[in-house]
Parts: C-alpha cells; structure tokens; sequence
C-alpha cells in the first residue's frame, strides 16, 4: 500500500457511513489495455487484476460494505483466444487455493455464480470446497461471476419454471418476480445498489441484466489494475451524489 492508501484504512470522514451501497458489484475491465501499455503481454494484466480485486474486497471489508460481486467470466470470454482462456482458468483456480485460508481467516463467504458445469473440472472443485469452507462465514459476502452470461441466467430460470408448471408443481399465475428472483443465480443475494465499470466502457456486457433494473452506475476511465482505494472513494463520492427515486418523484 502507498502512504496514501494507508491513510484510506478507514471508511473517509466525508463519506456517510450511512448511505454506503450495501451491495457493489464490478465490471473489472482493461485488464487487457493496462498491460499493453507497459508493453507486457495481456495475461500480465490478468494477473495484477487479482491484485486490485484482493485490495478491493479488504477495502469494502474495511469500509463496512457488506457484500461484493466481481465479473471475472463472461459467457462470450470463451470466444477469446485459446491461450489467454486457459490462462484464465489456471490463475482462477489457483488463486483460489492460495487465498482460501485467507478468506476464512478473514471471515468471507465466496460464492460463485454463472454456468458453473461447464468450467473445467478441477476449478470447479476447488470452488466448491472454496463455497463450503466459507459459508458460514459473515463479514462480508464476496461473489465471483464466472461464466455468468444475464441472458443465459434469465433463460436457465425460465427453464426451471417451466419444468415446475409442467409437474404441477406451481400454477403460470404465481409466476411473479419473487418467484423468478428465487431461480436465478444471484438467488438470496440483494440487488446491487452501485455497479462500477472501469475503463470507460459504458455497457453491461450481460452483466446482471435483471439485478441491475435499479442499480445506480458508475464508469470511470482507470484501467481494472490500477483500481485502488482512491478510485474507489471516488466512486462512493459519485453514488453518495445521486437521488435514488425508484421511479417515484
Ligand atoms: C477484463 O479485462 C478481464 C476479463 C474479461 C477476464 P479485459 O481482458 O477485457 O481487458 P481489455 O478490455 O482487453 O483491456
Ligand atoms: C466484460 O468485459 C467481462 C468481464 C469483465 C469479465 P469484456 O471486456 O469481455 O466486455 P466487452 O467485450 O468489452 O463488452
Ligand atoms: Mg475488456
């Protein structure tokens, strides 16, 4: 940590602890553009993302936001080159073994969400072990969407509703939003309240379609590694700013 970092340890006074987002949720983007930049091949920026989400995590942990959830995955990142997905699968489980200890240490409960069956088999059992090992624990509730795709999430529930009308199971006109809520990934976890973009990109990119009806968005133009405490006060100064109205006047 730099010497201004260290001084970020605590939530800033002039934040309200009071309107912090309960939830945040990051598109870590320009992974890619970071490591160009420095001239190093793009897994180099891979790699330091880990870093800048690590940090991230203690930070929100430290600030007193409850839960995170971080786009590592999307459902169209296969379609990139076959060195750079495999790269990708490789640092994911990794990391996860190192930082398991850690996260239980530090009380967080991982969990993982998007079309978990078809990732390789060897990271989808050190997820499993990395969901069992932390949940039960509270400080803070850290999400990681890997192969997530929100048209894919919303298409899989319908799915499961459909099956469950086709039994008998529930009648087409109890099919409400609670209901369809109860079928998606993100089942259980509250909507994001704030949705951070980095790299001036400024769309979704079937990044949580349906949670996000109401969750206000903040882009800003730093790359996803060099995301740090001050780019993320930031953010927090941006969203204390906004009048959230839920269509009301
Ligand atoms: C985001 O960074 C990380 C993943 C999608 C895994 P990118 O790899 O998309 O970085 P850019 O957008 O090419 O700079
Ligand atoms: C979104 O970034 C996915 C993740 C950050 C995991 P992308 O770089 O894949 O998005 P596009 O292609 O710019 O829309
Ligand atoms: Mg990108």
């Amino acid at each position: 940590m730099t010497a201004q970092q260290t001084e970020l340890q605590n939530l800033p006074s002039d934040l309200k602890r009071e309107l912090l987002p309960k939830h945040v949720a990051v598109i870590m983007d320009g992974n890619g553009r970071w490591a160009k930049r420095q001239g190093l091949p793009r897994i180099m920026g891979h790699k330091r993302g880990v870093d800048a989400l690590k940090d991230l995590l203690r930070c929100c942990k430290d600030w007193g936001i409850q839960a995170l959830t971080a786009y590592a995955f999307s459902t169209e990142n296969w379609k990139r080159p076959q060195e750079e997905v495999d790269f990708l699968m490789t640092l994911f489980q990794r990391v996860l073994r190192q930082e398991l200890r850690e996260m239980v240490e530090e009380n967080v409960q991982i969990q993982f969400v998007g079309n978990l069956g078809a990732l390789p088999r060897s990271l989808q059992a050190e997820i499993s072990r990395s969901m069992a090992e932390t949940s039960h624990n509270q400080a803070i509730r850290f999400t990681v969407a890997t192969n997530y795709g929100g048209r894919q999430e919303i298409l899989q529930a319908c799915r499961a509703i459909a099956h469950k009308v086709q039994q008998g199971l529930i009648q087409p006109d109890q099919i409400d939003e609670q209901l369809f809520e109860r079928h998606l990934y993100t089942a259980g976890i509250t909507d994001p309240d704030l949705l951070i973009r980095t790299s001036g990109e400024m769309r979704l990119s079937n990044f949580l379609l349906w949670q996000m009806a109401y969750g206000e968005i903040y882009i800003t133009d730093a790359l996803w590694p060099d995301f740090d405490r001050t780019e993320f006060y930031r953010a927090l100064c941006a969203y204390q700013q906004r009048e959230r109205r839920f269509g009301t006047v």
